[in-house]
């Protein structure tokens, strides 16, 4: 089915339609196994992950080749803390697979010049060729990375400061409410902009408001996700 210029795909499940996209990857990556990959964290993307190391559990997927950067960061959590970002990619993904550490590319939450690091990272994704596949979830509000409501449409990676419901959702992440970081560095919409193919994936009732806002509401920069109706390659992956 196609709506406003992307491809929407639903499945019965998140568990049938993790399963399809990760066999999926599986195929782009025996045709073009040097690929560069945009990744996220959250809920969203765990049971992809889990089929991605089961794929390569059974040798049908090699990462070996395989490039990736994360979204974002939040800001102050450094790569070795429990609750960053790489940890969880750690956790779910790369200590699963076979990818070359020196290819994963994460923002560092923890630099002390937030701007020149944001720089640093969109030279590396420009040296790296650009991402060739970007995959994203979807923040209740309707963020995508970390571009909260306003963001703008070409903003590039740069340093935010979070909202409420997101601070709110990433709790479950940290101690408590109070320990939730207020600012992180995110590739911005622009950016996100310039992956040359995106996949969107929301599952369950709780995301069905923002999605259909994402694929048949007015573009807006108050649902950032709806930007996505001008890229030209986007497939949105999701559960009944
Ligand atoms: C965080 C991440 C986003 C992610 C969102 C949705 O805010 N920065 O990249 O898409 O959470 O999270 P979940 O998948 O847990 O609903």
């Amino acid at each position: 089915m196609h709506v406003n210029g992307m491809t929407i795909r639903r499945f019965a499940t998140a568990a049938s339609a993790a399963r399809a996209l990760a066999l999926h990857l599986s195929r782009c990556l025996h045709q073009q196994p040097q690929l560069t990959l945009g990744l996220p964290t959250g809920r969203t993307p765990i049971p992809l992950y889990r089929e991605l190391a089961v794929l390569h559990a059974r040798n049908a997927v090699d990462f070996a080749g395989v490039s990736t950067f994360n979204l974002d960061e939040f800001v102050g959590v450094a790569g070795s803390a429990p609750e960053s970002y790489r940890a969880f990619m750690e956790r779910h993904l790369f200590s699963q697979v076979n990818i070359d550490p020196r290819r994963v590319h994460f923002l560092n939450g923890a630099a002390s010049d937030a701007a020149d690091e944001c720089r640093r990272y969109e030279r590396q994704i420009a040296r790296a060729g650009g991402l060739d596949l970007l995959i994203l979830g979807l923040g209740t509000n309707g963020h995508i990375g970390f571009n909260e409501p306003g963001a703008w449409e070409t903003s590039p990676t740069r340093m935010v400061r979070l909202d409420h419901l997101t601070r709110h959702d990433a709790t479950k992440d940290f101690q408590g409410e109070d320990d939730v970081p207020y600012r992180a560095i995110t590739m911005g919409v622009g950016s996100i902009f310039k992956a040359r193919t995106v996949y969107l994936m929301a599952w369950g009732q709780h995301k069905a408001h923002i999605v259909q806002q994402a694929i048949e509401g007015d573009i807006s920069t108050s649902v950032p996700a709806s930007f996505l109706q001008k890229h030209p390659n986007v497939k949105v992956i999701l559960d009944k």
